[in-house]
């Protein structure tokens, strides 16, 4: 049942061109297709399939002549001629039944579609693959009063619209939306003068949540111009929100649809951190108009092709923007807690996969974002002119092609003459690579000792030495930097490198902005982590010694039961009262360790991680922490209030970060006095959800649980965030009974991906109370994914991975996991989706 990778085989036929006929019905649409196929030169074997799923045929015919095709459940098989000749099909499709919204569904009446990776198979027989390309003219034929596709438009009139896209696409990349629609308009003048309509279409209701978006398309337009040279190539381009998605957002061409959630935006409803995310998302869809679109990959083991190199892309974008350094201790924050938990698993895969049953669990955190540092360390190997010369290249040379990652590492061999065999062992071997790191000093000279190891992860026990950027700079007694950033390119399992001339001793930065993902392992004391904390100049380590000064007390905490950490404390107050530093970056000194990346770092030290005890000691810091910063605490919070109309932009909101970082401390303290004058005076929502936040942590939520609800019952999005914030800020022992409740309100709806995530996502993100020993977490998550898989496997599958960690826990909790999925394997008529991820996730 996998397909692999080395079983690839083009297919035996090329199109020319492709016209569909959608004739709209919620519960009957019929599609006819017209497909001009003649033989591929490049293929030897000449089976003709189609793949088509849950498809009803009407008819078929090849060059007028009606035939009748060898049907199964995966699609049919016809007998072609040798020489080109036409298709023709027609079939039906239920769309209001589609609940697993994958192919042609209906989202609050409105009609959208979602194809990447495997859904144009359940809109028509066709080719399903991504090395299949063709231009598409679509006619949509229905009441709606608005009916997009992709392309330029062509006739429309009363109760039809024609549609063409002139560029060869996948079919993945086809998209249609139907429906009661207003849009926002804008317009865009590429750099030779395109003309470019620009439109972010709404249900009624949600127009005055559009300019944020437009701004942020127009934007995303400059900047692949500025630094990429990439033009848009359409005369239109449309973006749709929609209430029901499965993931984030979808690159069709010229025809972007979008988890409403990531596009729909304003002060009142947003936080900041939603302005931040949705600015990114609609700068990712468009930049994979030529990462993805215009070049798109040649099968599905390529995904990192076009995601690592797009997430890169809009990692770049946030970091012009807004700032380079908070974009990237964001970005590694994120990195840790979602892609070292999958690689340090069951489910650990390499960045570009071998073999998959079900393509839709592959859109993981290892090929997005561990796809994305792959790129981020091309580029440091090669310096930034290389880098921008080579994806010259590529753009030039696969233009218009499905491409591998042999090609993409072929154009930077090509235009930097650099060998990158040893490279590509990054892309092939999963796991998280540590590096131990020894040094020493004499007479001037200070030696640095790197040995890079990887464990083994499924199916994968052998890891040869890969070449490792490690970025490095060394700081003199006095703080002063005497070794500006230098890159050290490690290519051997231990090797040594040495510094001269330096007058005393150094303390290094290592891994300096994060140069690979790796686990950096030195033992390093307390007073070395401070010293960095205050003068290392690169605001990555700047960040991290302060991280790891927090995770140190922490884990001896838990442990050894050992109180806060003094050094700890001092510290970081004297980071978060320098009021030179951007407030952005104090307010992310002052996070702390999550609990998940805690108990693997205690398992990883051969101690069984107990989540209460995580929960207890970051509790009491926290405490520990608001009576150290007690007079400090009033002072950044009146000092960073934002005077003034509501700006999303980096200095507001970095502002409104430290005080309500401020608001955290002053709370504990205080026992919510101060967050109840916040909650009743905020007039946006990033300054309400705080002090909501705070109020529930409290213990002191309960008036303003009951206000938000009246107050924002109209807006799902917010009312998403209602659902969340409960569930997460519940003490652990509360929160499955909490998210059991949530579950019984009248506006909870499993059908509705964001409003599942909200509720039972939000228990699978509190480790204390998804683990509690009860073992009731486990079973609330296992009884709703159950129920959930029939309608929607795409979501219950990537919803499994809340048990990823399972083998970390005690015997108990092991037993008690164990228990559900097996009862989740017993299910009858279980999705594919879900069996695999269950399967993998159980293991041996
Ligand atoms: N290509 C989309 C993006 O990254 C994601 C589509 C995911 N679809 C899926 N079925 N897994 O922007
Ligand atoms: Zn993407």
């Amino acid at each position: 049942q996998p397909i692999y990778l080395k079983d690839y085989t083009p297919f035996g036929y090329l199109i020319d061109s492709v016209d569909l006929t959608f004739t709209l019905s919620p519960e009957a649409t019929r599609v006819r297709s017209r497909i001009a196929f003649r033989p591929n030169p490049d293929a030897s074997d000449t089976t003709f399939f189609l793949h088509g799923e849950n498809l009803k045929l009407i008819s078929a015919a090849i060059d007028g002549q009606s035939i009748t095709p060898k049907l199964t459940d995966q699609g049919l098989t016809a007998d072609a001629p040798n020489a080109p000749f036409v298709w023709e099909a027609e079939v039906e499709i239920n769309p209001a039944a589609n609940t697993a919204l994958e192919g042609l569904y209906m989202s609050n009446g409105m009609y959208c579609t979602q194809c990447e990776a495997e859904g144009f198979r359940k809109i028509t027989y066709y080719p399903d693959r991504p090395d299949v390309m063709a231009p598409f003219t679509v006619r949509i034929e229905g009441a709606e009063k608005v009916m997009l596709s992709n392309g330029n438009p062509g006739a429309s009139g009363e109760g039809f619209a024609e549609w063409h896209d002139p560029w060869p696409k996948p079919a993945y990349l086809f998209a249609l939306v139907a429906g009661d629609l207003i849009n926002h308009p804008g317009q865009f003048t590429t750099k030779s003068g395109r003309e470019v309509e620009l439109n972010i279409w709404v249900r009624p209701g949600d127009e005055g949540k559009c300019a944020f978006g437009m701004e942020a398309l127009k934007h995303s337009m400059k900047w692949d111009e500025d630094v990429y040279g990439r033009e848009y190539d359409l005369d239109l381009f449309n973006i749709v929100a929609v209430d029901d998605f499965n993931m984030g957002a979808m690159e069709n061409k010229g025809l972007n649809i979008f988890n409403s959630s990531c596009v729909l935006a304003s002060p009142e409803t947003s936080t900041d951190g939603n302005f931040e995310r949705i600015e990114a998302i609609i700068a990712h869809e468009y930049f994979h108009n030529w990462t993805g679109n215009r070049i798109t990959c040649r099968d599905w083991f390529q995904l990192c092709l076009k995601e690592g190199l797009t997430v890169y892309r809009d990692a770049q974008f946030t970091s012009d923007l807004r700032s380079a350094p908070v974009k990237r201790i964001e970005d590694v924050i994120a990195l840790r807690a979602r892609q070292f938990r999958e690689d340090n698993g069951p489910l650990a895969h390499p960045v570009r996969p071998e073999s998959f049953v079900e393509i839709n669990n592959f859109y993981t955190a290892t090929v997005y974002e561990k796809g994305a540092e792959l790129i981020g360390m091309l580029k440091t190997l090669v310096g930034d002119a290389a880098y921008y010369k080579s994806l010259d290249l590529y753009f030039e040379r696969h233009d218009g092609d499905a491409a591998t990652i042999e090609d993409w590492l072929k154009v930077f061999e090509d235009a930097t003459g650099r060998d990158l065999s040893q490279f590509k062992r990054w892309y092939s071997d999963a796991g998280t690579p540590r590096l131990k790191v020894s040094d020493d000093y004499s007479d001037g000279t200070y030696t640095l000792t790197f040995r890079q190891s990887t464990p083994p992860t499924p199916g994968q026990d052998e890891k040869p030495p890969r070449v490792i950027p490690i970025a490095v700079g060394l700081l003199g007694p006095n703080g002063d930097e005497v070794q500006a950033t230098q890159v050290l390119e490690m290519t051997e399992e231990e090797q040594s490198f040495t510094f001269t001339g330096l007058a005393a001793k150094p303390t290094p930065s290592i891994l300096r902005d994060f140069s690979a993902p790796m686990i950096l392992q030195r033992d390093s004391s307390n007073a070395e982590r401070a010293f960095l904390l205050a003068h290392d100049t690169d605001p990555f380590n700047k960040w991290e010694a302060g991280r790891a000064l927090a995770k140190d007390g922490l884990i001896a905490m838990i442990r050894e039961g050992a109180s806060p950490d003094s050094a700890y404390l001092d510290a970081i107050t004297a980071v978060a009262r320098d009021d030179t530093l951007d407030p952005a970056f104090r307010a992310l000194a002052m996070g702390l360790p999550s609990q998940d990346d805690l108990a693997q770092t205690l398992f990883d030290g051969g101690t069984t991680p107990n989540p209460q005890a995580i929960w207890d000691a970051l509790e009491t810091l926290r405490q520990a922490r608001a009576q150290h910063m007690q007079d400090l605490a009033p002072r950044l919070y009146a000092q960073y209030q934002v005077e003034g109309d509501y700006q999303p932009d980096a200095a507001q909101s970095g502002a409104r970060s430290l005080a309500n970082t401020a608001l955290g401390l002053i709370t504990r303290l205080d026992g919510g006095a101060q967050a109840q004058r916040q909650y009743d005076a905020a007039d946006n929502m990033t300054q309400q959800l705080a002090a909501f936040c705070c109020l529930l942590q409290a213990g002191k939520g309960e008036a303003a649980i009951a206000a938000f609800y009246d107050q924002w019952q109209h807006d799902r999005l917010v009312i998403d965030k209602w659902f969340s914030m409960q569930v997460v800020q519940a003490a652990p022992d509360q929160t499955a009974a909490v998210a059991d409740a949530l579950t019984q309100h009248a506006d909870f709806t499993m059908k509705n991906p964001n409003r599942f995530r909200a509720t039972l996502g939000a228990l699978a993100m509190s480790p204390a109370g998804f683990h509690h020993a009860s073992g009731a977490g486990y079973e609330l998550l296992t009884d709703w994914l159950i129920q959930l898989d029939p309608l929607n496997p795409q979501t219950t599958a990537r919803m499994c991975s809340a048990f990823e960690t399972w083998k970390r826990y005690d015997a108990a909790r092991q037993d008690l996991i164990a228990t559900q999925l097996d009862r989740i394997l017993a299910t009858p008529n279980l999705s594919r989706d879900t069996t695999e991820m269950v399967t993998r996730i159980r293991g041996a």
